[in-house]
């Protein structure tokens, strides 16, 4: 998913670069200036008006990028879990029909609390303070913590549930 959301704004930073280029080009007078000056061609304007547009887009989109990849590494450095591998895994443990998990396809349970912006929280589930360690214990073990919870033991291990940690916390 990532490479192709990458590829996607590296794509739409190269189309500005090349229509700043052509802009640029129309822009310089070529060769002796004429005896007298050509009326402003409109589309010159209009086409630096657009680079700039789909240039300044392209930087944005590389920088929500980047600051992605940042919370990405962050996220797998904290669980030491593979965040790639969470989406199957919340389907296999039901975390997907029970939760709205942020970016994820598929996952728009209504059962729980929605899973965005979990790494800004105080505490997991209101009673766990939030850390890699405890949000890992949280998923395998909700009841430990919070006997009364409706969210049940789903069976997922330790490797897996860090795992979906990881993606929780990147998002
Ligand atoms: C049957 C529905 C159900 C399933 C399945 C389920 N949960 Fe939950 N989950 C809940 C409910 C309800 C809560 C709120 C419980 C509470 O606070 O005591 C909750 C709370 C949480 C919280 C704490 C949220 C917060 O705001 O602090 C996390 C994290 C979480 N679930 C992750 C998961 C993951 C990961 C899975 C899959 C392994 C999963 N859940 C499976 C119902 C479910």
């Amino acid at each position: 998913m990532r490479p192709a959301r990458s590829g996607f704004w590296l794509w739409l930073w190269l189309a500005g670069l090349a229509a700043a280029a052509v802009a640029l080009v129309r822009l310089t007078p070529e060769g002796p200036p004429p005896v007298s000056p050509r009326p402003a061609s409109p589309r010159v304007p209009l086409m630096a008006t657009a680079a700039i547009v789909v240039l300044a887009a392209g930087w944005l989109g590389l920088r929500g990028w980047e600051a992605a990849e940042e919370a990405d590494a962050r996220a797998r450095a904290l669980t030491q879990g593979n965040p790639l591998r969470a989406p199957a895994l919340a389907i296999r443990y039901g975390c997907a029909g029970c939760h709205t998990i942020a970016g994820m396809p598929g996952a728009d349970g209504q059962v729980g609390p929605p899973l965005n912006g979990l790494r800004h929280r105080v505490f997991i589930g209101g009673v766990l303070p939030n850390t890699a360690e405890n949000l890992v214990a949280w998923i395998q073990r909700p009841r430990q913590f919070s006997p009364g919870s409706a969210m049940p033991v789903t069976g997922i291990t330790a490797d897996e549930a860090r795992d979906v940690a990881a993606w929780l916390y990147a998002r």
